[in-house]
C-alpha cells in the first residue's frame, strides 16, 4: 500500500485578515505542511505577500513552512526567506539563469531545495540537477491564482517524473500545484505524486479537517 500523500494547503486561499488563526485552524485540521505563494507581479501577473509575513506566521505553527516562490530574480531573496521560517524553497528555473547555483544556495542555508515546472517546462531542464533536489512541483495550472482547473496535461509529465525518480534513488518528493480537488487528487496520485497542494479545496471548504481527509483519498 502506497503511504498517505502529505497535504499542503495553500494559505493564497485563506482569510487574509485573519492569516494567523487560519494557520492554527489549517494545522489542526491535518495539514503536513504549509504552501506560501510568493508572487511579485513581475514573474506572475499577480502579488501577494513576502517573507516579513511568513516570519510572523513562523509562531503560529511547526509545521514545515514550504515556499514556492513565483519572483524574478530570486536568488536577492533567498536568505530572507530562509531566514524567515522556511523549510522548503521552491523556484522556477525561468527565474534566473542559473538554476544548479540557485540550488546550491538553498542547501547551503539549510533548507530543502525544490524546483518548480510551469505546465509548458519540459523535464529535460532539471535532468541533471537531480542531485539538489529534494522537491519537484508539477504546476497544473499556469502560476499566478488560484482556484483554476486542474491541466490534465500534466498527468504523464508527473508519471515520468515518478519513474524518473524512482530511477535515480533519490529521495525526492513529487508535489503537483493547481486545481488540486478531492476529484482530481486521485489521478495525481495514481500517476505517482506523493505531496499535494491544495488551496480552494481546503481554505474554501466549511470543514478543513474533512478537506484534508478527502484529498488523502479518504484515509485519515
Ligand atoms: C498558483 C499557486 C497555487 C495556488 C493553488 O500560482 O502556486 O499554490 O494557491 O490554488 P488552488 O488549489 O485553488 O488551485
Ligand atoms: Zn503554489
Amino acid at each position: 500500500m502506497q503511504p498517505a500523500p502529505l497535504i499542503t494547503p495553500s494559505l493564497l486561499a485563506a482569510d487574509f485578515a485573519k492569516l494567523g488563526e487560519e494557520v492554527r485552524a489549517v494545522t489542526a485540521a491535518g495539514a503536513d505542511w504549509l504552501h506560501l505563494d510568493i508572487m511579485d507581479g513581475h514573474f506572475v501577473p499577480n502579488i501577494s505577500f513576502g517573507p516579513a509575513l511568513i516570519k510572523a506566521l513562523r509562531r503560529h505553527t511547526t509545521i514545515p513552512f514550504d515556499v514556492h516562490l513565483m519572483i524574478a530574480p530570486a536568488d536577492p531573496y533567498l536568505q530572507a526567506f530562509a531566514d524567515a521560517g522556511a523549510d522548503l524553497i521552491s523556484l522556477h528555473p525561468e527565474a534566473g539563469a542559473h538554476l544548479h547555483r540557485s540550488l546550491q544556495t538553498i542547501r547551503g542555508l539549510g533548507k530543502k531545495a525544490g524546483v518548480v515546472l510551469n505546465p509548458a517546462t519540459p523535464i529535460a531542464t532539471i535532468e541533471h540537477v537531480l542531485d539538489l533536489c529534494d522537491l519537484i512541483l508539477v504546476m497544473s495550472v499556469n502560476p499566478g491564482f488560484g482556484g483554476q482547473s486542474f491541466l490534465e496535461s500534466q498527468l504523464p509529465k508527473i508519471e515520468k517524473l515518478r519513474r524518473l525518480i524512482e530511477a535515480s534513488g533519490r529521495d525526492i518528493r513529487l508535489q503537483v500545484d493547481g486545481g488540486v480537488t478531492a476529484k482530481t487528487a486521485p489521478l495525481c496520485l495514481n500517476a505517482g505524486a506523493d505531496v499535494l497542494v491544495a488551496g480552494t479545496a481546503v481554505f474554501g471548504a466549511p470543514d478543513y479537517a474533512a478537506a484534508i481527509k478527502a484529498l488523502r483519498g479518504g484515509a485519515a
